[in-house]
């Protein structure tokens, strides 16, 4: 039988709110402790978000995440209607602890605990699970449109005559071939100001800011980002050792009037000017120039992440910050994830010059060069004219899948979302009514077998409005159609 663990909790939660750490990941640690060492036993009911917000003194969002994180590792159960519970059945992983501290109480033999840098990892919500999408998980292109026939022509011509030496050691700057043709294809298509020489091929754009922060970036250095923003910037610079100020965005884009309020001297700034993560809002030419020259008076950096910025519906693609930018502060990064498909892994840096060879030290030292045969395939897709075909193509289809969207979402979420069409991208945020809570709204699509990310996730400071993140691009009309009969259900018992 189930046990009500209320004072169990509040007898033994301390946290330090003067230590700068995020409450949510203290709480978290906390609770993940309690569990390990069976201080709370299996079953063990826990109280609601909402007495534990009241009784703690912190905010619900704060509870919500320490239990998503908890619940996502398997510590707790979260049962529809009934409460959150300590699993009955722990993970493998966190059985680990036990065997720790009965080590650890042998005289003499220390405890082995992961480092500062490894908590944090350990406390950081991971990206959507490695599981087939559902509709509407955003981020992921239209994998069924992937010319998966043409790209196997393409790797076999390879692999038949591949020269021996391209199956040794590469340059850690990447193919130089594909270096030239990301340097052509930026100059044409996004206004970026290159030489081949300043790309440098990394694994996404993930491994790319992480590499930025690493290079960049002293223990607690400030670093802006964009409140709300990508969770997968946010803790690639958190995990660098960055000390993140949320700036709010609006329609313009970054307010970095406000930036410069919070902290002016921030080291560096993670902006998605073409495309804002998740708003979909483009940055104003006045803002653009606005952070420029910002960076250029404080001496900061610029990370330009233009990951989705091909895909813009009634006009055409907006040119690059970088292409703006006179001082040299921008460092550009784009990925093929979007473009093509996410497990190429392929992604790059446009650096400013004197930055190529530490920023390409940095990335050998971690990975030694991304891998050749995927490089090799890439650059004859792009010089064989395939890759401006392809974007063609999944402009138009993206554009008809947005309005298939609109469409469903207009005819079955009337009053449960307020949908807008985005400019650009293959995603959107649809808005709640006040009285239903984004988190709930998540739960409760999960469990008619609809994927949406909560837009109260992406912020760091509270939100005014709770809002669904959805996706459009990966999906056919028929699965359109269907998920959002589902979501329009779960929407409407929320
Ligand atoms: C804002 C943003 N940048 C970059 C990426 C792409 O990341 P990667 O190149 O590591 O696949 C994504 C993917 O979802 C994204 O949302």
């Amino acid at each position: 039988m189930a046990k009500s663990g209320r004072n169990l909790v509040l007898t033994t939660i301390s946290l330090d709110r003067s230590s700068g750490k995020p409450l949510y990941l203290q709480l978290y640690r906390e609770l993940r402790e309690a569990i390990e060492t069976r201080r709370f036993r299996s079953e063990t009911r826990l109280p609601s978000s909402r007495s534990l917000a009241q009784d703690l003194g912190l905010s619900r969002k704060t509870i919500v995440e320490a239990f998503e994180q908890l619940v996502a590792e398997g510590y707790l159960d979260a049962k529809v209607g009934s409460g959150t519970y300590v699993s009955r059945a722990l993970p493998q992983e966190i059985r680990k602890p036990q065997i720790r501290s009965r080590r650890a109480s042998n005289a003499g033999v220390p405890a082995r605990t992961t480092s500062r840098r490894g908590q944090e990892i350990a406390g950081i919500s991971p990206f959507f699970p490695a599981v087939k999408a559902k509709p509407f998980r955003h981020g992921l292109p239209a994998l069924d449109a992937f010319p998966l026939k043409l790209w196997t022509q393409l790797a076999a011509k390879r692999l038949r005559s591949l020269p021996r030496d391209l199956l040794g050691y590469g340059d850690p700057k990447g193919y130089r071939p594909l270096r030239d043709a990301i340097a052509s294809y930026l100059g044409t298509a996004r206004a970026v100001r290159c030489e081949p020489e300043q790309v440098v091929i990394v694994a996404g754009s993930q491994q790319a800011i992480y590499l930025a922060a690493l290079v960049l970036l002293d223990q607690n250095d400030c670093a802006w980002i964009e409140d709300p923003g990508y969770l997968g910037a946010r803790g690639a610079l958190q995990i660098a050792g960055a000390r993140l100020i949320p700036v709010p965005v609006d329609e313009q884009g970054l307010r970095v009037s406000a930036g410069v309020k919070l902290h002016q001297n921030a080291r560096l700034a993670y902006v998605t000017p073409s495309n804002q993560y998740p708003l979909t809002v483009t940055m104003s030419l006045s803002r653009r120039l606005e952070l420029l020259e910002w960076a250029q008076a404080s001496g900061a950096w610029i990370i330009e992440d233009d990951y989705d910025s091909e895909f813009r519906y009634n006009s055409r693609p907006v040119a690059s910050l970088q292409g703006l930018d006179r001082y040299g502060r921008v460092i550009y990064l784009g990925t093929f994830s979007k473009l093509l498909a996410p497990t190429l892994r392929i992604g790059y840096f446009v650096l400013p010059p004197e930055l190529v060879d530490v920023f390409s030290t940095a990335s050998s030292l971690i990975t030694r060069h991304p891998p050749a045969l995927e490089q090799i395939v890439l650059t004859d897709f792009i010089e064989q004219g395939h890759l401006a075909r392809h974007i063609r193509r999944m402009r138009t289809l993206y554009m008809e899948r947005q309005s298939d969207f609109i469409e469903a979402a207009r005819r079955e979420l009337a009053g449960l979302l307020e949908i807008t069409p985005p400019e650009a991208g293959t995603h959107l945020v649809g808005w709640l009514p006040g009285r239903i809570d984004d988190q709930v709204a998540v739960k409760k699509a999960a469990e008619r077998g609809v994927e949406a990310r909560a837009f109260s996730t992406y912020c760091l400071q509270v939100s005014a409005r709770g809002g669904l993140v959805l996706g459009y691009g990966a999906f056919t009309k028929n699965q359109i159609r269907a998920g959002m009969q589902r979501l329009a259900t779960a929407l409407s018992n929320c």
